[in-house]
């Protein structure tokens, strides 16, 4: 599928979604502002923001000034989950750029991550709306909770499928499924809407997740990501989870081992990256995902008409098949 409608929205958004959010670095307090802006300004899809402008468009809304800095809000949390992300995850390469601890050290980068998170919170106020602001915040706790779920099951070669649902429910979902529902909340959406795109979100968001992770044996020029993190950090994603149960009763025994103690070689890391990539075993996680794609287009069926719906379908073809 060509996604152009897709393509041609995102170009049409991106200027001002960048712009919008230019103004917003500058409104952060000066010291916190270089490390914050190494990681906003090193790129990225913005693919929160643009959900929130297209479920506010959706539903009536004007795409006035008010909407893409709430829109560009979304983008500031996500920076900020990233620069903490990093550095649990000690992570190199961020946005194809050093990841932004890597340049100006862990401390900076945790309290210019919280600087732009709370200033993303202040902003969300401004708009008088306490169901904005505590779908925010909301999604800002169940983030942390999801990264410190999944910093308990690091290293367990047993982890079991629902808990790592659970793990991507929270680091992930949760923030696109408050994309959605912020927008839907600025429109001035009945909460039946709000609930019904909040669903899509949240369900496009598990699938992003998946995605992810199959991405994560994918090269790094590509993915502007370190290939491999998962394995290195002890992540047993869905497509280590495949690998692992294609080993032979020995070879998974010394994987199991290396897994729990991280002692896996940058060789070996490469090596089984690569068989994964081999064996399509990262397209097996992406047919994985269609179930909750599916279910995100049918959380939207009853929603009107428009360009925007159109593009929100589109999303969910681009999810599956992304390639960074
Ligand atoms: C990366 O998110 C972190 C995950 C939740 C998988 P994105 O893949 O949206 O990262 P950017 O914003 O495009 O850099
Ligand atoms: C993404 O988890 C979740 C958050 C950033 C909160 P990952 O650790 O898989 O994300 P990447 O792969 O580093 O982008
Ligand atoms: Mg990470
Ligand atoms: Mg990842």
């Amino acid at each position: 599928m060509a996604l152009l409608l897709l393509k041609a929205r995102m170009a049409l958004e991106l200027p001002a979604i960048n712009k919008a959010l230019d103004t917003l670095l500058q409104e952060l307090p000066a010291p916190t502002q270089p490390a914050a802006k190494h990681t906003v300004k090193a790129g990225g899809k913005r693919l929160r923001p643009l959900l929130c402008l297209l479920c506010a468009r959706i539903l009536g809304a004007k795409a006035d000034e008010g909407l893409y800095r709430l829109a560009c809000t979304l983008e500031m949390l996500h920076a900020a989950t990233l620069m903490h992300d990093d550095v649990i995850d000690n992570a190199a390469l961020r946005r194809g750029t050093p990841a932004v601890h890597t340049v100006y050290g862990n401390t900076e980068a945790i309290l210019a991550g919280d600087a732009l998170l709370s200033y993303a919170n202040a902003c969300v106020a401004r708009y008088g709306n306490p169901r904005l602001c505590e779908v925010f915040a909301r999604a800002t706790a169940e983030t942390a909770a999801g990264e410190i779920l999944e910093l308990h099951a690091m290293h367990n070669p047993d982890l079991e499928v629902h808990e790592y649902l659970a793990i991507i429910r929270g680091k992930t979902a949760c923030l696109i499924r408050a994309a959605c529902e912020m927008g839907a909340l600025y429109a001035g959406a009945d909460e039946r809407r709000v609930a019904a795109l909040g669903a899509y979100g949240e369900a496009l968001g598990m699938a992003f997740q998946m995605v992810d992770d199959a991405l994560d044996v994918a090269d790094e020029a590509t993915i502007g990501k370190p290939t491999g993190g998962d394995l290195r950090e002890g992540k047993l994603t869905p497509p280590l989870q495949l690998y692992r149960t294609m080993l032979s009763e020995a070879e998974k025994a010394d994987f199991n081992a290396k897994f729990a103690t991280g002692a896996f070689t940058d060789e070996e890391v490469a090596s089984i990256c690569q068989r994964i990539r081999v064996l399509g075993l990262d397209d097996q996680v992406r047919n994985m995902a269609q179930g909750y794609l599916d279910e995100g287009r049918a959380a939207i069926r009853a929603l009107p008409e428009s360009g925007e719906l159109d593009v929100l379908l589109e999303i969910l073809t681009y999810v599956r098949d992304r390639k960074k």
